[in-house]
Formats: C-alpha cells, sequence, structure tokens
C-alpha cells in the first residue's frame, strides 16, 4: 500500500456561505452556515486516504478536537502523531463561500502555531520513495526540518508552500515537487501575481530561480502547469464542472498528487490525476466532504 506522511495543520472550519464577498468595511448577512473538519494538513491527509494511501499525519491540536480526531481516524488516516495541546485550542478558520464558488479564510492558527521541531518523527520517511507532504499553516522551522529530514531519509518531498511566504533557497533545494498556486508562486520568486496559463508559463521559464526539482502550479479552473527542469512546461487542463465550493481543492490536489507518486505514478500522470481530483471536490460545499474517493476518481480513467 502507497504509504504517505502529512505535516500540518487540523482546522475546524466554520464555513459561511454568502451572495457576495464583503468587501473592506462592509457587513453581509450569510445564507448558510456550516462547521466541519479543515486545515490544510488534515484535508491532504483525508484526500489521499480517500484514494486508498496508508496516511499519517503530525500535527498539534487543542483539547477540543475529539470529533476532528475521530473524524481523520475514521477516513483511514492515522492520528497516533497529532499532539493535543494542553495550551492552546485546535486551529479555526473562518471560511466565507459566494455564490461562484470562490472564497475567503482567516485562520487562527491555535496549536497549530505550537507544532515544534520536537513533533516530528524521528523517521519521517518510513521508506525509500514514501511521499511526505508540507504546507505552510505552521511554523517555517518544522517545514524547513520536516523537508531536510524527509529528504535526508530519502522520502519524496512534496511542499504546498500555502499560504504563501518565503522559503530558504537549502529547504527549496531538498523539495522534489513544489505545488504553489499563483499567488504563492509569484511570493516566492518575489514577482507580481502572474495572470492565468501564459503569465505562469513565462514565469516558470525563470525556474532556475526556484532550486527544487520540478513546480507544479495549480490554476483553478485553468487546471495546472507542470515544470520540469530542462524540460517546457506542460498545461494540464482541468475538465468543466460546475463549482460550489473552491475551498479545498488545492488540499485535494495535494493528497492526489501524493497518492499517485506513492504509487509510482511518473509527475506528469500524478498532476493530471490530480488537476482531475481537485475538479471533482469543488462540486460540493466543504473542504473535505467533497473530495473524491478512488472509485469515482478513477471511473474510466486509464490510472
Ligand atoms: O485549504 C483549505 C483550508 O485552508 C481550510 O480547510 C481551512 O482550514 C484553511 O486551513
Amino acid at each position: 500500500m502507497p504509504s504517505i506522511t502529512v505535516v500540518g495543520s487540523v482546522n475546524r472550519d466554520l464555513v459561511l456561505t454568502v451572495a457576495e464577498l464583503p468587501r473592506p468595511g462592509e457587513t453581509v448577512l450569510a445564507h448558510g452556515f456550516v462547521e466541519g473538519p479543515g486545515g490544510k494538513g488534515a484535508n491532504q491527509a483525508v484526500a489521499a486516504a480517500r484514494l486508498g494511501a496508508e496516511v499519517r499525519l503530525v500535527a498539534r491540536v487543542g483539547a477540543d478536537a475529539g470529533a476532528i480526531l475521530r473524524t481523520l481516524a475514521a477516513e483511514g488516516v492515522a492520528v497516533t502523531e497529532v499532539r493535543t495541546d494542553a495550551q492552546a485550542g485546535t486551529g479555526i478558520a473562518s471560511v466565507v463561500v459566494d455564490r461562484a464558488g470562490e472564497n475567503t479564510i482567516v485562520v487562527n492558527p491555535g496549536a497549530n502555531a505550537a507544532l515544534s521541531v520536537d513533533d516530528l518523527p524521528r523517521q519521517l520517511a518510513r521508506t525509500q520513495g514514501e511521499v511526505v507532504l508540507v504546507q505552510h499553516e505552521i511554523a517555517a522551522e518544522v517545514v524547513a526540518a520536516a523537508v531536510l529530514r524527509a529528504r535526508e531519509q530519502g522520502g519524496t518531498v512534496v511542499l504546498n508552500p500555502a499560504p504563501a511566504r518565503s522559503v530558504a533557497p537549502e529547504v527549496l533545494a531538498a523539495v522534489d515537487v513544489l505545488v504553489p498556486n499563483l499567488g504563492e508562486l509569484a511570493a516566492l520568486l518575489d514577482a507580481p501575481r502572474p495572470s492565468g496559463v501564459a503569465g505562469a508559463r513565462e514565469l516558470l521559464e525563470r525556474g532556475a530561480e526556484l532550486p527544487c526539482a520540478a513546480v507544479l502550479v495549480t490554476l483553478g479552473a485553468d487546471g495546472a502547469l507542470l515544470k520540469q527542469p530542462g524540460r517546457p512546461a506542460v498545461h494540464l487542463p482541468a475538465p468543466v464542472v460546475e463549482v460550489v465550493d473552491t475551498v479545498g481543492a488545492g488540499d485535494t490536489f495535494c493528497g492526489a498528487l501524493a497518492d499517485s507518486l506513492a504509487r509510482g505514478a511518473d509527475l506528469a500522470a500524478a498532476a493530471e490525476r490530480a488537476v482531475r481530483a481537485a475538479a471533482l471536490a469543488v462540486t460540493g460545499l466543504g473542504a473535505q466532504s467533497s473530495m473524491p474517493y478512488a472509485g469515482q476518481l478513477d471511473a474510466g480513467a486509464a490510472h
């Protein structure tokens, strides 16, 4: 069974649905509210587990996370490396989704901010090629330690640099696949946010400035763009779907990518499957509830 370790955040998502996202200074009334499990780490772990991978999550939660941990375990995510912090509450994400499925998210990190280097298992990559998946909702020093340790142990390191912040070159150099969206790519390159496929392609041609092995930019409805060293960037278009909620689409992408890589797929094939997984995830409300299972994702597909 493909095995994956996710190092990242766990949040309670408070999701409000509105007609239009509020502008600065504006109050709008929501027409719906749901609370559900979220956090980029937990979401990516669930996305991979739903596709059949053996997934463990390394994270910190507050004492209030009992229901979330039970949900994660029921999804097949091993939570033995999730510490319960007596001093901090579980992270909370205030998520607002408009009628076009676009969203804004504000996160109070809570216990996620207390995840420390000491919380990382000594053996992060338990086998050669085990995929270790990391995001930016935890401290930068923990991200750096996880990436470097996983690399040293022969893991396949996937970094989703969300939310955007800079990454030290020696950390980027230890990453096998970097998965930013357009804003995160711009932040990493200290460049203006590119627009669309053409803009991302142009920025990626400056790939020498990103020392990681491969860059896979998520482009929402436009799919993704894959840039591998010495090769032209390849556009992977997304299927057209009816968008309900884009929250968790990037996480579904990363979880599906990790699942395919852990199964030994090549990066282009893994990326193509991740694009299809993310497209399915935007057709339902909520970060985790809309993530596809293997049967849905692979029905009629070659892998
Ligand atoms: O990527 C989506 C996630 O971002 C939400 O589940 C929310 O918790 C925030 O972490």
